[in-house]
């Protein structure tokens, strides 16, 4: 099926996922959301694809929210629901089993900041603004701010934006460690595909067990976190790749990994 609200590119083993509705700064509808959740579906199984950079069309948002018409009809069932879809989706996006990358450039608001936080990694332009503004509209963060916002940036921070729904500049938001880096536009996604290729560089299963590992720290206790990462470890030692890998360490040359 054709999308109609963003377009899908695969080259070199990253695929570039672009929101395409700029006339509405990238607002996520529910056509939208359906076709992320195709899209996120199909990737997770597509052997030609190891990373994923996710941007917006134009140079003006990334996401600018939530489509707030869509809000109108909402009651507490079927908002309940509205919430429960969007999370999965971008659940789907931070189980991936593959990297994630945000490419922020642009107005990153309520569900696009919630988007580019279910990302594994967010690279924003200079221009790029973050927050969670739901209050402003009598609503909460419902696609995981509550959640992730307090798990990227503590909950000093989150609660601050959760609850000003205050908009902060992308400077501010490499100071509080929303996004790892900051970027010309230009330089964008120049920038987020040379940070997948340096992934895309490195044994995939062993990337692959990192997020897994990675991702459970943001559920589990310490300790079970901490046996989670034991199992894995021993998994990783099992691979080729760990024998490749450090064979080519005291060789002295780079290692050649064939994600096995
Ligand atoms: N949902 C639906 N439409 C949206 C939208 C959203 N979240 N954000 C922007 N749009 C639409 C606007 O309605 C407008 O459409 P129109 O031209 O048909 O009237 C178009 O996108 C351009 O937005 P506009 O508001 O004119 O741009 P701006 O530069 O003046 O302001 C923002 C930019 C981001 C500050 C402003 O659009 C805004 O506050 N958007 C809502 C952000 C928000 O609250 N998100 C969380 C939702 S839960």
């Amino acid at each position: 099926m054709p999308h109609t609200t963003l377009f899908v590119d695969i080259k070199d083993r990253i695929a570039w996922v672009t929101i395409n509705r700029p006339d509405k700064l990238n607002a996520l509808n529910a056509q939208c959301k359906a076709e992320l959740k195709e899209v996120f579906t199909n990737l997770r199984t597509n052997s030609e694809v190891d990373a994923v950079i996710i941007t917006g069309a134009g140079e003006k948002a990334f996401i600018a929210g939530t489509d707030i018409s869509e809000l109108t009809s909402l009651n507490a069932e079927s908002g309940k629901q509205f919430s429960e879809n969007g999370q999965a989706v971008f659940d789907l996006i931070q189980h991936l089993g593959k990297p994630v990358i945000a490419a922020v450039n642009g107005y990153a608001l309520g569900g696009g900041c919630e988007l580019a936080l279910a990302c594994h990694i967010r690279i924003a332009s200079e221009n790029a603004k973050f927050g969670q503004p739901e209050v402003n509209l009598g609503i909460i963060p419902g696609y995981g701010g509550t959640q992730r916002l307090t798990r990227v940036v503590g909950i000093g921070k989150a609660m601050e934006l959760t609850l000003t729904g205050n908009t902060i500049d992308a400077q501010e938001a490499l100071r509080i460690g929303l996004v790892n880096k900051v970027v010309p536009l230009v330089e964008l996604l120049p920038t987020s595909e040379a940070m997948a290729k340096t992934i895309l560089s490195k044994g995939q299963l062993a990337i692959r067990m990192t997020i897994k590992a990675m991702n459970a720290s943001m559920e589990l206790p310490l300790s079970e976190g901490l046996k989670l990462e034991a199992a894995l470890f021993g998994e990783a030692c099992s691979t080729e790749d760990a024998k490749e890998g450090v064979r080519a360490f005291l060789e002295k040359r780079k290692p050649l990994f064939k994600g096995k």
